[in-house]
Order: C-alpha cells, then structure tokens, then sequence
C-alpha cells in the first residue's frame, strides 16, 4: 500500500500542476500546527521566486483546484503562503481499512529480498553473561525481528566467543585443580567420558580465577598460552575438555537468552573457523594483499581521505597465532561462502567502532566480500547506573544478566500484587512478562548509539513513555474487547466508520503512520523509532478513550466502528511490540 504522505502530496502534485506550477512543489509533511492542521504543504512558498509571485496567490489558486477533492476535507491558504491540509474522514476511513486488510498493515514487500546475516549476541563460552551482553542481545533480536517483518530472508548468528586464550585459562586452571583427569593423559586411546567434570557453576568460577592467576603469574600465563596452542592444534584431550566446556556452557547460554526470547539462527562460533584460516591467509599473502610488518602478518587498511589514523589489520601475530580479526574475518569468507548474503549488520559495544572499521576495510580490499555487499556496524552505547557509570551491583561488582533480570521480576512482581489479591502463580508470570518489557523497551527506546541509564524505577512504572505503559494500554484494549465479546457482541462483524470526534480522528492518522514508521525503522536500522511510534499511538488511544464511552454507546453501529477501531490499534500494537521482541499478557 502507498504511505499515506504520499498520496495526498500525489493529490497535491496534481491540484499545483492543474493551476500551471510545478508538480513537485507539492510534497505535502505533517502539519507542524497540529493545533491548526492536520497536514501542510509549503510549496508555493518554494514557488513564489520561481514564478515571481506572491506565495498567498499560489496557494489560493491551489487551494481552488481541491475544491471538492476527495481526499481533503480543508483547504486553507493562509498568509504568508502556507496550505494548511485536513483530510477527509471518508478517505480516512477507507485508508485505515485498506491498512486493515492488507497484508502487514500495507507494509509494502521488497521486489528484491535481501539475504541478511546480523551478528549479535556475542557471549563469551566459560563467562557469565553480565549486562554488557544484554544490549546485545536485545537490540540485536529486534533488528532481526524488523528485517524479518520488512521482508528480508535473515539470519541471526550468535557468534560465539569460544576459540581464545580463555580456553587455554580454562584447562590449565582445570589440570592444577585436577591433574589426573585422563584429558591430560598423552598415552590415553580410549573413548573420553561423556560427563563434563564441572558444572557450569564451577566453570564460571573457573575463568575468573584463572584470568586473575595470569595476570600475576607469569609462568601460569606460558601454560595457559601452550594450552590454546595444543588445542587449537587438536591434541584430542584438549578438544574433548573443550567440548564439554562448550556443550555445559551453551545450555546455559540456551537458557538464558531463552529467558529473554532472544533465539539465534546459528550458534556459530570463532571456531567454527578455524580450520579455513590458513586457505585465508594463504590467499591473502598469495595476491599481494597481506605483508610482514615486525614479525606479524598485516593488512594494511588506510585510505587517503582519512581524518583518524587507521592502523593495519594484523592477520597473525609473529608467532603465526590468529587473533579476533582473523577469525572475524574468516567467518566473512565462510558466510559469503555458505549463506551469500547481500547484506551484514554487526550488532557490538561501540568501542568496537575502529576495530570493525579495520575488519570491513580489510574484506573489501581483499575481496572476501562482493563490491556491492554491504556491512553496517551498529555500535551502541554503554548501561549505566544512575550516577552515569557503567551498571554495577549494589555491592559495586559487575551485574550478572541472570541478577539484573530476577531484580526486574521482583519489582514488578510487588507492583503486580499491590492492593490486590492474585493468585501468587498468575502474578509471577504475568510480572515476568511486563519485566521483559521495561527492560527491553527501556533499552530500545534510546538510540542504540547512545549511552542510557538503567533506571529500575522509571522503566517498571506504568506510566510515562515505558514498555509496562504500552503492554497496559494493550490489556484495556483487551479488556473492552472481552467486554464486548460478553455483551453479545462479534469481533469479527465489525466495520471501520468514519471518526465522528476529534481523539478518533487523531487515533486513525496516528495508525496510518504504520508503513511509513516501519519502513525507516528498517532502513535506518532503528528500532527505537517503533518504540516513538507506538508510546504515541498508545497516547492517541488513551485520549480518545478517555473521551469515549464506548461500550455505552447505544448507537450499535457507531459502537462496533469504534470496536473494529480497537481491534486495528491492539493488532498494530502487538505487532509492533514482537518485533521489539516482547509480548503483552492478558491481563495485568
Ligand atoms: N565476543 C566478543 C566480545 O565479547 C563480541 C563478538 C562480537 N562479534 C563479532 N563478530 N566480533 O567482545
């Protein structure tokens, strides 16, 4: 379906071209009044030295040209020059039914689908997740969730982080702790147990000492080192504790990203690509591309126009170990190779902005990527606590995501249970559902490159531009649905009517921004622009229902427009909240 804006500056096109201007000095905006109008087009303001004319006689003889035109209702030329726009309830009216029956509210579908791979997530195996995994993840899952809705065939991969020294540290902490496990056995053959000798308790307890011990000991770092080396090299004790490691730490992982429906398409790995680096860096050094620089094996990446210094990218370091870029690099060269994507969006911490640049660059110059394959880094920005610094525990240690989400959950949950009696399980559960979106929404809501403060209080309370607010005002939207359904009345027999008062009317302009909302959302890979959208729409449903009584009205037609009314802006909202990635519950 055609976005509203551009149908009715279509209109105006034609009314400036029938009154002998230029067509495209009808492109009608939003009114910037909307005290006055509900649409304005500054054309003959544009017009007037063109034309060498007053800008107030351009307009009258437009505005004369929409005398009786179907899609406005007013047309007003006012000093100096402005046409202040208001539609027409009937064209209104049939707009919003179209959005109603179309597909995806009108959403119009690309000609051309693009494969897309979005990389998010981005745990580390052995590590807890903490909050700094979160943005991640949500972000991620919703961009995910919006290119899906857009139309675009995409894939979402966690890329694990699950082949580095924090492997080495691992098993070296795990031969100190218990030297006789038959892995570190060299004369062993057998088959290896298929019981891991760690819970993932004792694993994330692990890494921290480890990570601390190399950082004091010297020696213990060597070993930790000759440990990533053995196995990234394959000796099969190695390969076989890393398994377990892998497989304990990954049901977690499962676990926790499940808790906050995040789900991966792929839970690829640096691993995963171990095997094609040297083809890679072969390649690389074959064409000329790559060269020696102090030892280690470089790219180099900077471009003339460069305002910044962009330092080479290091393919291996002097002792022919693989780094991050490798295997990021590598993974590229796989997805191309397996996937062909057109397009791949990075969803990482900002920090990450020069590194990424460097890999990027690094990919078009040795053509692992197609000239016009596309990749975007969103970086976003840091959580923090309310005194503007990264978010801690109360103690002032590093939050646990697991933490962070069961402190939500309790919060709500006492709001949930506030003077009122629930049952206790009924209330855990619908807390759990309205928790996910404070946070989700409390993140989303804020440009994803900008840092945000994580403000417990604001983000549950049910007012205010929040993720509870907009689940609460689904639930009313329900609420009256089921009333109605119980005096008799059938959601699927409604029709749309024209609005009869002024909130009805700012409601059904309001849900015509959908396409046009959904498309940038996209495009500008924004999920905070759906968060915008629909904390208005919930306003312009509260207004009109404040004003209303609707299950009152003893006019049945009237109530069942303003029924199937409901219906539309509850479906627009629901779909809009999944693809933030969270859901709104019966009843709250
Ligand atoms: N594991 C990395 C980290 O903790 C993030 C991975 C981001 N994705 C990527 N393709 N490099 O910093």
């Amino acid at each position: 379906m055609k976005k509203l804006l551009d149908l009715i500056s279509e209109e105006m096109k034609k009314a400036f071209a029938e009154a002998g201007y230029a067509e495209e000095l009808g492109r009608v905006t939003l009114s910037n009044r909307p005290d006055l109008c509900e649409f304005q087009c500054n054309g003959a303001m544009a017009g007037a030295k063109q034309y060498k004319k007053a800008p107030i006689m351009i307009a009258n003889e437009v505005a004369e040209k929409l005398q009786g035109s179907a899609v406005f209702a007013e047309v007003e030329a006012v000093m100096p020059g402005f046409l202040n726009l208001k539609l027409s309830t009937t064209f209104l009216k049939e707009y919003i039914q179209g959005m109603r029956d179309a597909d995806k509210f009108g959403l119009e579908m690309p000609e051309n689908p693009l494969t897309i791979v979005i990389d998010y997530g981005g745990p580390n195996v052995a590590k807890p997740l903490h909050v700094g995994h979160l943005r991640s993840a949500i972000i991620g899952e919703s961009v995910k969730r919006i290119a899906k809705y857009a139309g675009h065939n995409v894939i979402g991969d966690i890329h694990l982080g699950d082949w580095g020294l924090q492997m080495g540290l691992i098993i070296t902490e795990l031969q100190e702790r218990q030297p006789d496990l038959v892995y570190f056995d060299d004369s062993f053959e057998g088959e290896y147990p298929e019981e891991a000798p760690f819970t993932i308790s004792e694993l994330e307890e692990i890494y921290p000492t480890a990570s601390g011990k190399s950082k004091e000991d010297a020696a213990y770092k060597e070993k930790a080192m000759e440990a990533t080396f053995k196995l990234q090299n394959g000796v099969r004790g190695y390969r076989a504790l890393w398994n377990h490691i892998l497989n304990v730490s990954v049901t977690d992982l499962k676990k926790n990203y499940n808790n906050l429906s995040v789900n991966f398409d792929l839970w690829k790995g640096e691993s995963d690509v171990h095997d094609i680096i040297p083809g890679m860096v072969d390649y690389m050094k074959k064409e000329g591309y790559a060269h020696e620089s102090e030892g280690a094996l470089v790219v180099d990446v900077k471009e003339e126009t460069d305002t910044k210094e962009i330092p080479p990218c290091m393919i291996l370091k002097s002792d022919g170990a693989s780094l991050y870029n490798t295997t990021d690099l590598a993974t590229i060269m796989e997805r191309m190779d397996k996937i062909k994507p057109d397009y791949l969006i990075y969803v990482v911490d900002k920090r990450q902005d020069l590194y990424f640049e460097q890999v990027f660059r690094c990919a078009r110059k040795t053509k692992l990527v197609n000239p016009e394959t596309k990749m975007t880094f969103l970086g976003f920005g840091t959580m923090n606590g309310k005194d503007g610094k990264p978010y801690k525990t109360r103690e002032g240690g590093v939050m646990r995501l697991e933490r962070l989400i069961s402190e939500v959950n309790e919060e709500m949950y006492q709001k949930i249970i506030e003077n009122r009696t629930i049952e206790e399980a009924e209330a855990r559960e619908i807390a759990k559902t309205v928790a996910l979106s404070a946070v989700k929404y409390g993140d989303l809501s804020n440009q994803a490159s900008k840092d945000y403060i994580f403000d417990i209080d604001r983000f549950t309370s049910f007012e205010g531009d929040t993720g509870p607010y907009i689940l609460y005002t689904i639930v009313r939207i329900k609420s009256i649905l089921n009333k109605y359904k119980e005096q008799g009345g059938n959601l699927e027999c409604v029709g749309l009517q024209e609005a009869v008062n002024a909130s009805e009317k700012a409601l059904m302009l309001e849900l015509t921004k959908f396409n046009a909302m959904m498309e940038t959302a996209y495009e500008e890979i924004a999920p905070h622009k759906v968060c915008a959208y629909i904390y208005d729409l919930a306003n312009a449903f509260n207004r009109f229902y404040h004003e209303t009584k609707i299950l009152a009205e003893e006019d049945e037609s009237k109530k069942a427009g303003w029924i199937a009314l409901l219906v539309l802006t509850r479906d627009v909202l629901e779909t809009c909240i999944d693809v933030l990635g969270f859901t709104a519950p019966e009843r709250m």
